[in-house]
């Protein structure tokens, strides 16, 4: 396990390792993490590695010299505080921030970024400092005392494989708990910080904080001498739901067809999980998906047909493991019920989420729709936005336009288009305040 803490200042922005020893930070030389702050900020905050509790401890001394904020409340003097990847503790003219990495896993003693998985079963846990020579063992980092020593195990069943939680402090399949549980193309298992994905014949290590961005840079985009976008920039972190929102023909599907590649920026930069736009191969890595608000499905065919008939067309997986995958992403959608129904003769809201359930197929790391709740009732539109909510839960990105602000609450993140240019973007509580604000002062 290693610890980094990345500090931005009035001088820039630097990330310093961490040791194991006792850190002091402060505006003193002699301090192991000096940082410039308003004012004289003596020694008075430290930070130690406590190995019962596997990360740094962040130790605020008496009397402290000027307020401490961690993760946005006020640290008390002596109060210790055990340290959670990504935690921020403000100084006054100083952010800091805490990023905890695990160690790669190990097989055998090597690190290993994809478990290929056949006949031997195969047990994931907390490794041994001193490693092992079980080849079928995958030992994760070994301080991390979240992880159970046998934590997870997956074994061969027919023609399928099963993984079954054997931790102490559980695993999450799928964002949910679970005890036994067939494992179905695509399948993410959580054990502390690591996320595996099941690919039909191994176990993959992915990194969803790195696929799952989105970022702009002064995109324009000009229809004739229109420019119907203007310099727009943002930031999307992974996991995230954010909202476009703006008033008819603002700019919301012109800004999400730039985003995802559908039409492409006249200038400006896109970059999806890091990649741009033109590496159209490491995209498809990635894995991108595009509701569109007009959706196409074959409407002659059942529900079960066409996503079966999708999955076979963009997955090259046995029949059977494109049945259990249709019959899970049916069920997580809500459509087991219509499964035998005729795409014809579903709902709006329905239809949209069988749209849903065929972009799903692939595993895409970023969402892209476009006025997913245009034309359903109230109760569908809140029962369709909630399920978008959720798909995030396993670090899914998505972003939808829409026109409604009912249940813009939901929302993570929401960016405001208002004749081409990006006039807000912020959270909910955020936008309520501007808005009001807006309001209030009009
Ligand atoms: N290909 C194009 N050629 C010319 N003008 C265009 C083109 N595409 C979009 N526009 C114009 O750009 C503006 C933004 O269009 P856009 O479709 O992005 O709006 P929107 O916010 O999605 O609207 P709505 O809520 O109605 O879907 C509109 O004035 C539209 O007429
Ligand atoms: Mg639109």
């Amino acid at each position: 396990m290693t610890g980094l803490l990345r500090i931005v200042d009035a001088s820039g922005e630097r990330e310093t390792e961490l040791s194991r020893g006792r850190m002091t930070i402060g505006t003193s030389r002699s301090d192991s993490l000096l940082i410039t702050a308003d004012g004289d900020f003596p020694s008075l905050l430290s930070l130690t590695w406590d190995a019962r509790r596997a990360t740094w401890v962040l130790y605020c001394s008496l009397p402290l010299a000027a307020p401490v904020i961690v993760n946005r409340r006020a640290a008390a003097p002596g109060e210790q505080i055990p340290l959670t990847d990504l935690d921020v503790i403000e100084v006054p003219g100083s952010f800091l921030q805490f990023q905890r990495t695990l160690a790669s896993p190990l097989r055998s003693g090597k690190p290993i970024e994809q478990i290929p998985v056949d006949n031997e079963p195969v047990v994931i846990g907390r490794g041994d400092p001193q490693g092992t020579a079980d080849a079928n063992r995958i030992d994760l980092d070994s301080e991390e005392i979240a992880i159970s020593r046998v934590h997870a195990l997956i074994e061969p069943d027919g023609q399928d494989y099963f993984l079954t939680d054997r931790s102490r402090l559980g695993t999450e399949l799928n964002g949910v708990a679970f005890t036994r549980e067939r494992l179905v193309f695509g399948d993410r298992l959580r054990i502390s910080s690591y996320i595996f994905e099941f690919t039909g014949d191994a176990i993959r290590l992915i990194h969803p904080e790195s696929s799952g961005t989105v970022s702009a840079e002064n995109l324009t985009v000009m229809a004739g001498d229109r420019r119907i976008l203007d310099q727009v920039s943002l930031n999307i972190v992974a996991g995230e739901f954010v909202g476009v929102l703006g008033g008819s023909g603002h700019g919301k599907t012109t800004l999400l067809n730039a985003l995802c590649g559908i039409n492409p920026p006249t200038s400006g930069e896109v970059r999806l999980g890091g990649v741009p736009l033109a590496d159209r191969a490491r995209l498809r890595e990635i894995g991108i998906g595009y509701v569109p608000q007009d959706d196409i499905v074959h409407r002659e065919l059942t529900v079960n047909e066409a996503i079966t008939f999708s999955a076979k067309l963009r997955l090259r997986l046995p029949r059977h493991q494109i049945d259990a995958l249709v019959s899970r992403i049916t069920r997580r959608l809500g459509l087991a019920p219509h499964a035998e129904q005729r795409v014809a003769d579903l709902s709006g809201g329905q239809l949209k989420r069988v749209s849903i359930a065929i972009e799903l197929l692939a595993k895409p790391s970023i969402l892209f729709l476009d006025e997913p709740s245009s034309g359903l009732d109230p109760a569908n539109e809140e029962a369709l936005m909630t399920l978008l909510q959720s798909l995030t839960l396993t670090k899914l990105t998505v972003v939808c336009t829409t026109h409604v602000l009912q249940k813009a609450y939901l929302f993570d993140r929401i960016l405001v288009v208002q004749s081409g240019k990006l006039i807000f973007a912020g959270d909910s509580d955020d936008a309520r305040r501007h808005f009001l604000l807006q309001t209030g002062a009009e």
